[in-house]
C-alpha cells in the first residue's frame, strides 16, 4: 500500500474530514494549471529558471525583464498579472552591483526595497504568493557558526540595507511570501565571480585573492531547482516565510579561486591575501555562512557540494 505521508500530515493537522478527501483536496490543488510570472528573467537567476521551467508539467511561466515589466512601476505590474492570471511571481530582479550600491543608494533602494514592495501589495490584492530573493548581505557576518534564519540581521552597507527593506516590504504586505536568502551566486548567464576569474587565472601569471571572507558558492541553477520545487509541487501550501539557500560547504574567496584554476586546467599561481589589501568603499561580512536545515527538512531538497556544481557551470561555460 502506498502511502501518502504529506497528506497524513495535512489531515491530521487539518482534524476533520477523511483521509480521502485530504488526499483528493491535495491533488486537486496540485493539478490545477497555475501562471507564474517570473521578473529580472535575463539575470542569471531568471536565466535558471527559464531553463528549469520547460520541466513543467502543467503550469505556464512568464518570463520578463525591465523592457517587458518595469518592476518599479506599480500599475503595470498590477496590470500584467491580472491580464495573465498570475498565481505566482518570482522576482529575479534586482540591483545587484554591491560595490555601485554605495554611490546610488537612490536606485538600489527602489529595486531592492520600494519594486519588492510594488510586487508584494499587487500580489496580496490578486491573492497570488511571491517568491522573493535575498541575500547573506542583511547580516553582519561576525559569527563563526552558520547562520540561521531567525538571528539577528544587521546590514553593514547599502546593498545589505535595501535588501533588508525589500524583505521588512514583503513581510508586512501580509502577502503569501517565500523569502531565499542566498549567497555568492554564478551560473554560466551574466557577469560573477567565476566567469572574472576564468579570464584573470588565463591571462595573469600570479594573481592574489582574500581568504578571510568565507561563504558557501551557489550555482543559480541550485536555486532554481528548489524554487521550481516549490512551486511544480506546489510546497508553499505547506511552508511559507524565510528560507535559507546556498551550495553544500563553506570556502573562502581564495579557496574559490583555486578550484576554479584547477578545473579550467591554468597554471595562475593564486594566493591568499587580506580584504585589507583591497581598500573598498564596501564593508563586507567575513562570515557569510548560511544554515540551511530548514529548507532541507521543508522542501525535501538534497543540495550539491559547491565543487561539484561549480564543475558543472565551468563545464557550461567552456564546454570542457
Ligand atoms: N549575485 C549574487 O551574488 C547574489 C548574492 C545573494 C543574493 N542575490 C540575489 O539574488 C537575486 C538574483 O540575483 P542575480 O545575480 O540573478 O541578479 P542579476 O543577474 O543582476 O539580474 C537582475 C535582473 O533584473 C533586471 N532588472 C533591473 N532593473 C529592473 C526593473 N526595474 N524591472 C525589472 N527587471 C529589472 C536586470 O536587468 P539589467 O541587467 O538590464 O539591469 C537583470 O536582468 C537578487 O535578488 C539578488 O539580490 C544575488
Amino acid at each position: 500500500m502506498i502511502v501518502c505521508l504529506t497528506t497524513i500530515r495535512t489531515y491530521i493537522n487539518r482534524g476533520k474530514g477523511t483521509r480521502h478527501e485530504a488526499c483528493a483536496k491535495d491533488e486537486k490543488i496540485k493539478n490545477k494549471k497555475m501562471n507564474i510570472l517570473i521578473t529580472g528573467g535575463n539575470g542569471q537567476l531568471g536565466n535558471e529558471m527559464r531553463k528549469i521551467s520547460t520541466r513543467s508539467v502543467s503550469d505556464s511561466y512568464f518570463f520578463t525583464d525591465v523592457t517587458e515589466l518595469d518592476i518599479t512601476k506599480s500599475d503595470d505590474i498590477r496590470q500584467m498579472m491580472k491580464e495573465k492570471q498570475i498565481s505566482v511571481v518570482v522576482n529575479c530582479a534586482a540591483y545587484t552591483n554591491v560595490d555601485k550600491a554605495e554611490d546610488n543608494e537612490e536606485l538600489a533602494d527602489l529595486l531592492n526595497h520600494k519594486a519588492a514592495e510594488n510586487l508584494a501589495v499587487a500580489c496580496k490584492e490578486q491573492d497570488a504568493l511571491l517568491i522573493h530573493i535575498s541575500t547573506d548581505y542583511v547580516f553582519g557576518g561576525l559569527k563563526n557558526t552558520p547562520i540561521s534564519e531567525n538571528e539577528p540581521v544587521n546590514p553593514l552597507a547599502v546593498y545589505g540595507k535595501t535588501k533588508l527593506d525589500g524583505e521588512k516590504a514583503v513581510i508586512n504586505s501580509g502577502c503569501r511570501y517565500l523569502i531565499f536568502r542566498t549567497a555568492w551566486l554564478y551560473s554560466s548567464f551574466g557577469n560573477n565571480f567565476v566567469k572574472t576569474m576564468l579570464k584573470l587565472t588565463r591571462e595573469k601569471d600570479k594573481l592574489s585573492v582574500v581568504f578571510d571572507q568565507v561563504g558557501s558558492p551557489t550555482y543559480a541553477g541550485d536555486l532554481a531547482s528548489v524554487i521550481f520545487k516549490a512551486i511544480e509541487e506546489r510546497l508553499y501550501n505547506q511552508h511559507q516565510g524565510i528560507y535559507h539557500f546556498t551550495d553544500e560547504g563553506v570556502c573562502s574567496w581564495y579557496d574559490f579561486t583555486v578550484e576554479i584554476a584547477e578545473l579550467s586546467g591554468q597554471k595562475c599561481d593564486v594566493q591568499p591575501c587580506h580584504s585589507n589589501e583591497f581598500p573598498s568603499k564596501v564593508k563586507r561580512p567575513s562570515f557569510s555562512v548560511l544554515d540551511k536545515t530548514k529548507v532541507k527538512k521543508d522542501f525535501g531538497v538534497i543540495i550539491p557540494h559547491w565543487k561539484v556544481s561549480l564543475k558543472k557551470c565551468i563545464k557550461e561555460i567552456t564546454g570542457k
